[in-house]
């Protein structure tokens, strides 16, 4: 990563490496820009065994990626309020590209064998990724307004207060449904003001609009480019629910979760979760 130098910072050590010189910047470095003293002590197994480091580092990495989807996607939601649907469709993509990155996790943790995970398995009490409040966050700013998960967060108040406003708002679907109703759609009013908090419910009256944007894709272009987006994005986020649960049922078999779940038969369940379901089943209708 590249840094800015001012010219007046002072003397600087020039080296000559192949033909070109390098000025080292006194005042700003990549460890101090990055908090790499911070982060790199943030890794530390409970156990002596090997295979634990791989473990919290994809899990912190994963959080990682997920706040940065908090970010694109929280500033998409702005965007799409203010009918500014340029932005959206980039930030889209972006998280698209970082679900994909995501999805490469499985593949290194899938070379931890049941016997590497069970040598620390226990040491990790009853901690779960079930407990991931910036998993929850994007659940329920993409639409999966199930308010009983936040009730793992209870002990932390901060984080529960700030799931229970997400909760409150509308979610990404939520508000593509107003931006439809403001271009003209006959989006039933029982969807474009509700208790956010509750679970969104499909409707053929929803199904109906975007029906009416596939049909005539060139008058409805940036609708129809939102609705793919968000298709892709609910794609991704299903194929690393999937891939989770693969490799969850091949490294622990049918082992009760530590967070205290059934584990695979509940990551099972997920799978059938739908933040957007009318742009699954107008498919079908087409
Ligand atoms: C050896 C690897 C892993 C195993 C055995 C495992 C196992 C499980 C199990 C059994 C559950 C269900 C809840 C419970 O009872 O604990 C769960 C949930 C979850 N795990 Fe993992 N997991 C692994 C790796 C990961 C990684 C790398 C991530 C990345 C952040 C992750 C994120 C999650 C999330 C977000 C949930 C909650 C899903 C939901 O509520 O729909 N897990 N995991």
């Amino acid at each position: 990563m590249a840094t800015d130098r001012k010219e007046d910072q002072g003397p600087a050590t020039s080296v000559d490496v192949t033909g070109e010189d390098i000025h080292w910047n006194q005042d700003i470095s990549y460890g101090s820009y990055l908090q790499l003293d911070r982060l790199l002590e943030c890794q530390n197994p409970l156990s002596t065994k090997h295979d634990e480091m791989l473990f919290v580092v994809i899990h912190q990495a994963s959080e990682l990626w997920m706040k940065a989807c908090i970010h694109e996607l929280g500033a998409a939601m702005n965007h799409l309020a203010a009918d500014d649907l340029g932005p959206v469709q980039k930030m889209l993509s972006r998280v698209a590209k970082i679900q994909a990155n995501l999805q490469q996790s499985w593949e290194i943790l899938s070379t931890m064998t049941p016997a590497d995970y069970a040598a620390f398995r226990d040491d990790l009490g009853q901690s779960s990724g079930f407990q991931s409040f910036q998993y929850r966050e994007i659940e329920y700013r993409l639409g999966n307004k199930n308010a009983r998960m936040a009730e793992a967060h209870k002990a932390s108040p901060a984080r529960y207060n700030h799931l229970q406003e997400v909760l409150d708002r509308p979610s990404f679907y939520d508000l593509c449904l107003q931006l439809l109703a403001r271009r003209g759609f006959d989006i039933p009013a029982d969807k474009l003001e509700r208790k956010w908090r509750e679970p969104y419910e499909a409707s053929k009256g929803v199904e109906d609009a975007w029906l009416k944007i596939y049909q005539d894709t060139n008058k409805y272009w940036d609708l129809y480019e939102l609705a793919e987006k968000l298709v892709d994005l609910e794609h991704h986020f299903h194929a690393w629910r999937f891939a989770h649960m693969k490799t969850v049922e091949r490294i622990i078999g049918y082992k009760k979760g530590t967070g205290g779940t059934g584990g695979v038969s509940y990551l099972v369940k997920a799978l059938d979760l739908r933040f957007f379901p009318e742009l699954w089943t107008l498919r079908t209708s087409l």
